[in-house]
């Protein structure tokens, strides 16, 4: 909670290369769920967004990825500074296995690294869109493993890039590019951005599924697009208006035959907003009035101080899913529904751990087997322009003991991430994921990609 400044709304003033989102996509082939834990290993990633600096200046630009192996929490096995070899990719412009993806908001730039030795492999820059600004709020690889689909924010464009992961081939689609503002229609004839309904159209997230191949584009203002991701252009099949999606929703996942979309706060305008909406997965063309399929409203509290960000999926012994959680920033929860019941069954209490003042919770990862869940613990030095509720007093990794499949959780420790500017931590940690090393690891999130 606190208020801070966040770069989601500035245009570009800033070209430093922040990470805000990160995909990692892994390498598992699996159906069953393995009960015993402490076999199954994996890496927790874990992006400090702050500037990398060399202890006496910020130098504008990089950040590090603090890598943590599951058998030992108690400090990061490496640490990748995002301003080295990776922003050397970046800057001078591009340059299988398992690899992640790094979105950097305010300069537009998405890298990709191959996971196993931490090389940064190609890095691409987003086309300059409304008012000639771009970024790259998150980039989302899809769930047919073809394409990374990218939230080109204050651009208000869609963006894509082709990916073929085993022969590490990446490529800017540039045909595929979709504006969401300007002269951009919907089937319905409607305007995409429109000030009665859809008053701004930034895409902040992009999750997809694979089947169907179709992205959901929350936006700024509120409303929401579903995307055909593989047409060029990628093609709207679904148009919400902002009475039907609430503003500003990042962490969208899917669970079986449902996508979980959120919607919270995030401009000065808007500071609080606390919503969860059930999408199907199936349903969707262009053929369809606006508002269809209309989503499940599951969590409503549109006035409280609270906002709604991050997400995640909590799965039974047998892969099912089970739970949803929903952390609130602002309020220092985690509410927990019911998958079944669409009902909140608890609330996950950070603060009662007594272990932070105010942790802050932004985004969450689940372990592959299901025993903890790693939240990322914003920072007093948020990164950076408009007011929002994202400054937190305890910048780290943050470990949740789960229990009772997900309807619970213990708080047990906060990792500390510093990131230390003339004696002052600046670390801001905002995005997380992690991947398994070894072939342990039977149940996957379905966020993932399996290759
Ligand atoms: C720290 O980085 C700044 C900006 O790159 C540079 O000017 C300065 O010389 C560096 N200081 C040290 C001690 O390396
Ligand atoms: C750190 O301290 C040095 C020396 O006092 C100063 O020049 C520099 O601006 C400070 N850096 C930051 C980020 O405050
Ligand atoms: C829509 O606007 C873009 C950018 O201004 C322009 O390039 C394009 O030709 C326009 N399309 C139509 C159908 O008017
Ligand atoms: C939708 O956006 C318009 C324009 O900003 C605004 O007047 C209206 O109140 C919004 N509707 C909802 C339900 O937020
Ligand atoms: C946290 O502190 C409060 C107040 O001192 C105490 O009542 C509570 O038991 C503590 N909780 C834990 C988990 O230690």
């Amino acid at each position: 909670m606190a208020m801070a400044r966040q770069n989601s709304t500035t245009a570009g003033n800033h070209t430093r290369l922040v990470s805000l989102a990160l995909a990692l996509l892994v390498s598992v082939a699996a159906t069953r769920v393995l009960a015993e834990h402490g076999i199954c290993q994996y890496e927790v990633w874990i992006v400090d967004q702050a500037d990398t600096s060399n202890g006496t200046s910020l130098i504008g630009y990089g950040g590090y990825v603090h890598i943590f192996k599951s058998y030992d929490l108690s400090k990061p096995a490496q640490v990748v500074d995002l301003g080295k070899a990776a922003s050397q990719l970046c800057l001078e412009k591009t340059g299988a296995r398992t690899h992640a993806v790094v979105s950097f908001v305010a300069s537009g730039h998405v890298l990709v690294i191959r996971a196993d030795d931490r090389t940064p492999l190609a890095c691409f820059r987003t086309t300059p869109g409304f008012n000639g600004a771009r970024q790259a709020h998150a980039a989302f690889p899809t769930g047919d493993n073809r394409y990374v689909v990218i939230a080109n924010q204050n651009g208000k464009k869609l963006e894509r890039l082709s990916v073929d992961w085993e022969k590490e081939v990446f490529t800017h689609d540039v045909d595929a590019t979709l504006p969401l503002y300007g002269n951009c229609t919907t089937p319905s004839g409607a305007r995409c951005e429109d000030p009665a309904f859809r008053p701004d159209n930034a895409p902040i997230c992009t999750p997809t599924f694979g089947d169907p191949k179709v992205a959901f584009a929350t936006l700024r203002g509120g409303g929401l697009f579903v995307v055909d991701y593989t047409k060029s252009p990628m093609a709207i099949v679904a148009e919400y208006d902002n009475k039907t999606v609430g503003a500003n929703g990042c962490g969208g996942v899917g669970a079986g035959n449902n996508m979980f979309i959120n919607s919270g706060g995030g401009t000065a305008a808007n500071l609080y907003n606390f919503q969860v909406y059930k999408f199907p997965r199936y349903g969707y063309s262009a053929k369809n009035p606006a508002n269809t399929p209309r989503p499940k409203v599951v969590a409503n509290d549109p006035d409280g101080p609270r906002d709604a960000h991050g997400a995640a999926i909590l799965r039974d012994t047998k892969g099912s899913p089970k739970y949803f959680w929903q952390p609130d920033r602002y309020s220092n929860v985690i509410d927990v529904y019911s998958i079944d019941s669409d009902r909140l069954v608890h609330r996950i209490d950070l603060r009662a751990a007594n272990l932070s003042s105010d942790p802050t919770p932004d985004l969450v990862a689940v372990s592959p087997i299901q025993d903890h869940a790693f939240i990322s613990l914003r920072g007093p030095f948020p990164l950076s322009a408009d007011p929002h509720v994202s400054s937190g007093a305890t910048p780290g990794l943050g470990v949740l003991v789960i229990q009772a499949e997900g309807r619970k959780a213990r708080f047990e420790k906060i990792i500390t991430i510093a990131n230390l500017v003339n004696g002052t931590n600046r670390a801001d940690p905002h995005a997380i994921d992690l991947r398994p090393t070894n072939t342990r690891c039977t149940q996957v999130l379905n966020t993932h990609r399996r290759l």
